[in-house]
C-alpha cells in the first residue's frame, strides 16, 4: 500500500507537542525567562571529566567509533560503581554503554517488545517514556499510582493487577521519580516484584536518578533486590547527577542473554555512544564523588527552597516537583493552562503542564528546580510569589 507523504502509522501516534501552546506565548514574552520547564542542570561537570581536558596525546583516535558493548575503561567503572552501590558484581557480558537513558530505553524496548504488547506505565511519568514504548507499536498503560502511593488503604499490588491483561510484558519503575520526586520503598518494591512474578514480567528499571536523594543515605537500588535482579533490565545515566545530558552517556545491565540481544539491537541504532564522552564519563564515574556530594547539597537547597515557594513536601529525590495546580485556577478550569500562562506572563517563568506526564494530570504542573543556578532560582520564585499568594487566596485567575 502506497504511503507517500505520510510517516508509518506508528510514528503518526507519537506527540512532542504538550508545550507547543505555552512555547509560542514564551516568544512573545518581555523580560527574563525562567526556564523551569526544562529537565537540566545550571552546574558544569566535574572539571577532569570534561572532553576539553582530555589530552589528546592520551588518547589517539579519540573520534573513531567505540566498541558497540562500550570504552573498556568506562564498562570497568560503571561495574565498580554499581558493584559499591548494590553489592552485585554484574557479569561483564551483561553491561553495555547506551547513549544516554532515553536511547538505552528505546534500545531496551525495541529488543523486548513487539507491536500490540502492553507495558504498566506507573503515572505521573517521565513523558518521555510513554513515546518510547509508543514507538515500538506497543501500548503503555497509564496507572495512576505515585501520587496516591501514601494515601490511606491505596493498595499498589492490587492496582498493578487490576491493569493487567494477556498482553502485558513488563513493568517501568523509576525511582526516584521523575516527576514527584518520590522513592519505592522495600515493601512497595516487593509488591511490584510479587506482580513481575505471578505475571512473567519484564521490569524496566530506569535509575537517572539513584544519585539525587536528599535524605542521609542513598536509596536501595530495587533493581538488585533478590525478587528483582532476575528479570529487571536497569538503565543508568550520567546526565543528571554528573551534568553530563549533552555528552549522551549511560549504561545498561541485565540478565546476560537480554542484554546480549540489546548489543546487537544497539549495533542498529546508535550503534555507539560517542567516544570522547565516554571517556570522560568513566573518569566522572571514577573521580568525581566529591563533586557529586556538593551538587546534592545545592540540589537538596534548591528543592528545599522551591518546595517551600509552593507549599508542598521537599522531595525525597530527583530534580522535579509536581504539584496540583487546582488550587490555583479558576472554578471549572479543566487544565492547568490558565496557571501555566500567569506564571509565563506575570514572572517569566515556564512550568511544564502534568498532561506531559500523564492523561489523569490535566491540573498538575511540573517544575525542575536544577534548571537554573540558585540565585536566578531565587528570583523567579520571587517573582511567582505574587502569583502563588494571589490565586491561592482565592483571588484573581
Ligand atoms: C526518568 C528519566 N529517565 C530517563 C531520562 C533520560 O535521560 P538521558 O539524558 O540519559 O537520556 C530522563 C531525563 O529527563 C528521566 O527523567
Amino acid at each position: 500500500m502506497p504511503r507517500f507523504a505520510s510517516p508509518s502509522a506508528t510514528t503518526a501516534t507519537l506527540s512532542t507537542g504538550v508545550f507547543s501552546g505555552l512555547g509560542e506565548r514564551a516568544r512573545s514574552h518581555t523580560g527574563p525567562l525562567y526556564p523551569l520547564h526544562v529537565g537540566d542542570t545550571w552546574r558544569e561537570p566535574w572539571e577532569g571529566g570534561r572532553v576539553e581536558n582530555l589530552a589528546p596525546a592520551d588518547h589517539p583516535l579519540l573520534y573513531t567509533y567505540a566498541p558497540v558493548q562500550g570504552e573498556p575503561s568506562l564498562l570497568a567503572a560503571a561495574r565498580d560503581k554499581i558493584a559499591r552501590r548494590s553489592g552485585r558484581l554484574i557479569d561483564p557480558e551483561a553491561l553495555c554503554v547506551v547513549s544516554g537513558a532515553t536511547s538505552g530505553l528505546s534500545v531496551v524496548a525495541q529488543t523486548i517488545l513487539d507491536p500490540g504488547d502492553e507495558v504498566l506505565l506507573p503515572a505521573p511519568f517521565w513523558p518521555l517514556i510513554r513515546g518510547i514504548i509508543a514507538s515500538r507499536g506497543a501500548t503503555p498503560v497509564q496507572i495512576p499510582l505515585w501520587d496516591r502511593l501514601a494515601d490511606p488503604g491505596f493498595d499498589l499490588e492490587a492496582t498493578l493487577e487490576r491493569a493487567i491483561t494477556p498482553r502485558t510484558v513488563a513493568l517501568y519503575l523509576n525511582s526516584p521519580h521523575n516527576p514527584t520526586g518520590g522513592m519505592l520503598t522495600p515493601e512497595m518494591a516487593a509488591a511490584c516484584a510479587r506482580v513481575a512474578r505471578r505475571h512473567d514480567l519484564w521490569v524496566l528499571s530506569d535509575e537517572v536518578y539513584e544519585d539525587l536523594y536528599y535524605g542521609d543515605t542513598p536509596p536501595e537500588p530495587l533493581w538488585a533486590r533478590d525478587d528483582l535482579i532476575d528479570r529487571a533490565i536497569v538503565v543508568h545515566s550520567l546526565s543528571k547527577a554528573y551534568g553530563y545530558a549533552g555528552a549522551r552517556v549511560g549504561y545498561a545491565h541485565g540478565p546476560r542473554a537480554v542484554m546480549q540481544a540489546v548489543r546487537a539491537t544497539q549495533t542498529f541504532q546508535v550503534y555507539c555512544a560517542p567516544r570522547p564522552m565516554q571517556l570522560g564519563a568513566a573518569r566522572l564515574i571514577a573521580h568525581a564523588d566529591d563533586w557529586l556530594a556538593q551538587t546534592r547539597e545545592l540540589y537538596r537547597e534548591a528543592a528545599d527552597k522551591t518546595a517551600r515557594a509552593f507549599g508542598v513536601a521537599t522531595p525525597a529525590g530527583g530534580t522535579f516537583l509536581f504539584v496540583d495546580a487546582a488550587r490555583w485556577l479558576p472554578p471549572g478550569a479543566s487544565d492547568a493552562m490558565p496557571f501555566l500562562e500567569r506564571c509565563l506572563d506575570e514572572a517569566g517563568v515556564l512550568l511544564t503542564p502534568g498532561l506531559s506526564s500523564g492523561d489523569a494530570y490535566a491540573t498538575w504542573v511540573r517544575l525542575c528546580f536544577t534548571s537554573v543556578a540558585p540565585e536566578v532560582l531565587d528570583e523567579a520564585l520571587t517573582k511567582l510569589a505574587p502569583v502563588l499568594a494571589a490565586t491561592s487566596r482565592g483571588g484573581p485567575s
